[in-house]
């Protein structure tokens, strides 16, 4: 399965959330490979990491059209707005686009934006899904922006909507900076949780 991570937004999550459902994948014993089709090269910094660390090994690509000799494994894909290109050639390529969104009005904007380009690079020939959840959601219960955020992203027909948020979390941030996932830096953390839900809801019957 071909899942694509992509949001217009800069800082909703993309990488973060790619990295580690890649070793959480991992970590269910499937063969996952990445690509990273963003210029800025997070993911690839990020398994440098990994390498540097001696850490096990989380392979990334960044030809989209290697794609074609991996179709037997987990495909994540990551892209960035600055390469436009190949954002559309993956969502052409993909079974799915997985959209993280931050709680605020300019995401939701930006998440509009992006699914009209969704729209016009989709292959007709293919069924896609999408599929949005809310990323650095507020701790507070007070705080409503993440309630409404995801209604918001409720009412937008084309979209499923994923009802497990990943709340803004510092281990989160961490995951990144020291190359590991969130189960290997915090396992049975609140963060671990969260994010265990999210990637088993994500998968399930679907390795
Ligand atoms: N749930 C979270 N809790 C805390 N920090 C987070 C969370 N999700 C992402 N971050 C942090 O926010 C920053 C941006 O995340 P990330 O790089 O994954 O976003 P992105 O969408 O890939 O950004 P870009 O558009 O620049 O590629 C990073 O420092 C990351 O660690
Ligand atoms: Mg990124």
């Amino acid at each position: 399965m071909i899942t694509v991570i992509a949001n217009l937004k800069g800082g909703s999550g993309k990488s973060t959330v790619l990295f580690n459902l890649a070793l959480w994948l991992k970590e269910q014993g499937e063969s996952v490979i990445t690509f990273d089709l963003d210029p800025q090269g997070t993911l690839s910094d990020v398994a440098d990491v990994r390498k540097d660390e001696e850490l096990e090994v989380l392979d990334v690509l960044t030809d989209i059209n290697e794609i074609a000799n991996h179709l037997d494994k987990n495909v994540l894909i990551d892209v960035g707005a600055s390469n436009m290109n190949d954002m559309k050639a993956a969502i052409k390529a993909a079974d799915r686009v997985l959209i993280p969104v931050s709680p605020s009005q300019p995401d939701l904007w930006a998440t509009q934006r992006f699914l009209k380009i969704v729209k016009e690079s989709v292959n007709e020939d293919k069924s896609l899904e999408l599929l949005a959840f809310v990323n650095r959601a507020d701790t507070h219960r007070m705080v409503r922006e993440s309630d409404e955020t995801e209604e918001a992203l409720n009412s937008i027909k084309s979209i499923e909507v994923i009802p497990h948020r990943l709340c803004q979390r510092t281990m989160f941030r961490r995951t990144l900076s020291e190359g590991m996932s969130i189960n290997e830096i915090a396992p049975n953390s609140k963060s671990a949780k969260e994010f265990n839900t999210l990637a088993t809801a994500l998968y399930a019957d679907k390795t």
